[in-house]
Formats: C-alpha cells, sequence, structure tokens
C-alpha cells in the first residue's frame, strides 16, 4: 500500500460499524460468498470438538466461528476485531503477526485473506513463525497468491503493486516450510470469481446485481464452488496451503 500500511486500514479510524461491514460482504456479494463456502468446507475437515483452534488474524471470525472446537482462540492486532469476536466466546489477544507467542500451541492455525498484503519476505516470515504455534499433528491453513494466475506487469494500478514479482511460488513457501518440519499436505487452487477486474467489469455491464440476487435467491454457492474446480490452475487468483507439523 502505498499511503496507508496494512495494519492502519483496520486500527486507524476503524469501528463496529466497519466490522460488521467487512463480515456482511461474504454473505451479500457472490464473488465473496463463493470464496468464504469454498474455505469452510476444507477447513471443517481438520477442526472437531477436540481442536484448539487459533484464527490469526481473525477479523470477523467468518469462518472459524462456524467451526466445531474446544477452544477457539482469535489474535489481531485491530482492537475493534478482538471487541467484535469476544461475543462469539473466543480468547483473544492484541499481537502482531510477526510477533513470537511463546506459550500457547494450537491443533489448527488459520490465516485467511491477509497474507498477499504483505511483502514476498514478511510473507515468508508470517507463515514460518505461524508454524512455531502448532502442536505436532497440528494443521497449518493458509491462503494467498497464486504466482501462475499474474501475467507478466500485471499491477495493481492504485497502488502499483507488482502481484507476479511480490507472489511466492507454491515451491518456495513448501521448501520453506518443509525445513521447519512441516509437511504439505494439499494445495488447492482458489478464488475464481473474486477478481477485481471481472467484477469492475460485470459493473461496467450492470449485471453483477442481477446475479447476486439469482445466486442468493437460488443458492447457487455450492453447486458453483463444485462447477469452477475444474478450470484450469492459472485462472485461480489464489491457492490454499496445508501443511502438517510432523
Ligand atoms: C482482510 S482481513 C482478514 C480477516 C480474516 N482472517 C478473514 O479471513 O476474514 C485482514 C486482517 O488482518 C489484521 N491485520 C493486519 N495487519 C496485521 C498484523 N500485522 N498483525 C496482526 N493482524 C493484522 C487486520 O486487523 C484484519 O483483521
Amino acid at each position: 500500500m502505498t499511503n496507508i500500511s496494512y495494519e492502519e486500514i483496520w486500527t486507524k479510524n476503524f469501528n463496529n460499524g466497519l466490522c460488521i461491514e467487512y463480515d456482511k460482504k461474504f454473505f451479500s456479494r457472490f464473488e465473496k460468498n463463493i470464496k468464504h463456502l469454498e474455505q469452510l468446507k476444507i477447513i471443517n475437515k481438520y477442526s472437531d470438538d477436540k481442536t484448539v483452534l487459533l484464527d490469526f488474524p481473525v477479523g470477523t471470525a467468518r469462518v472459524s466461528r462456524y467451526l466445531k472446537a474446544k477452544e477457539k482462540h482469535g489474535y489481531d492486532i485491530s482492537d475493534e476485531f478482538i471487541a467484535f469476536v469476544k461475543k462469539f466466546g473466543y480468547h483473544t489477544n492484541k499481537v502482531n503477526l510477526t510477533e513470537r507467542i511463546k506459550n500457547k500451541k494450537f491443533n489448527l492455525v488459520i490465516t485467511l485473506h491477509t497474507l498477499f498484503a504483505f511483502k514476498k519476505q514478511n510473507q515468508l516470515e508470517i507463515i514460518k513463525n505461524l508454524s512455531t504455534l502448532l502442536k505436532k499433528n497440528g494443521i497449518m491453513i493458509f491462503d494467498t497468491y497464486n504466482k501462475d494466475y499474474f501475467y507478466n506487469d500485471y499491477k495493481d494500478k492504485k497502488n502499483e503493486i507488482d502481484f507476479k514479482e511480490n507472489s511466492l511460488t507454491t515451491a518456495e513457501i513448501i521448501d520453506t516450510l518443509s525445513t521447519l518440519g512441516l509437511k504439505n499436505r494439499y494445495v488447492i487452487p482458489h478464488d475464481i470469481l473474486d477478481n477485481k477486474y471481472l467484477i469492475d467489469w460485470l459493473h461496467k455491464k450492470k449485471i453483477y446485481n442481477i446475479i447476486n440476487r439469482i445466486y442468493f435467491i437460488f443458492k447457487l454457492g455450492n453447486m458453483i464452488n463444485f462447477l469452477i474446480k475444474y478450470f484450469p490452475q492459472k485462472y485461480y487468483m489464489k491457492k490454499i496451503y496445508i501443511f502438517e507439523k510432523v
């Protein structure tokens, strides 16, 4: 980000109304809801009533609040999000993703919809740091940009970020975590429709609202998720990584 840091977006002048607005997007906009449902379906397999779960950064706990767990922990840098998730019974902690936390380990650590906002080197540091929070056989799940999705010199015009340059390869992620005793279980292509350019184009054509309405009236989430998994990998903007501490 050029003028404002990623942390500041969620901390400076941030309030409960903006938390609600952030959360609502995943339940009222089809492109975000598809992604949300897919994340829920994938992560659900790794959580049961014995799981000690950490959602970091927790945001509104939009995925983890629907999971079974023995204990739910939500860490974040934003006071507002922390206050928001307390009402779902979360144990909370105001910490930075780069901070070393020594006194607690988890069976499941999830980091969604966040890493891509950091510089490549910081993404690696964050996932290394998160891996230290796992118990033996603990599972870590995170998503980040799919480098193959971005054609050369694809730029975010507003912030001038070269996403291809700034994205990690799957090999870089797997190699880094394997040196820390983590085994890659799955890499899942993810997020095909919440694509800035596609959504901008749909808005220009003024058909977004019609598609959105049809999607929610006919509850098309799971059906679309079933169909889109057959697209070639390079069309997915992100990948979900699942690692186990062995
Ligand atoms: C896009 S939201 C994602 C929230 C949630 N994980 C989700 O999937 O909806 C980004 C989150 O990262 C948090 N955040 C940003 N920078 C952070 C940092 N350095 N350390 C901890 N949390 C941070 C924000 O407060 C916000 O909750």
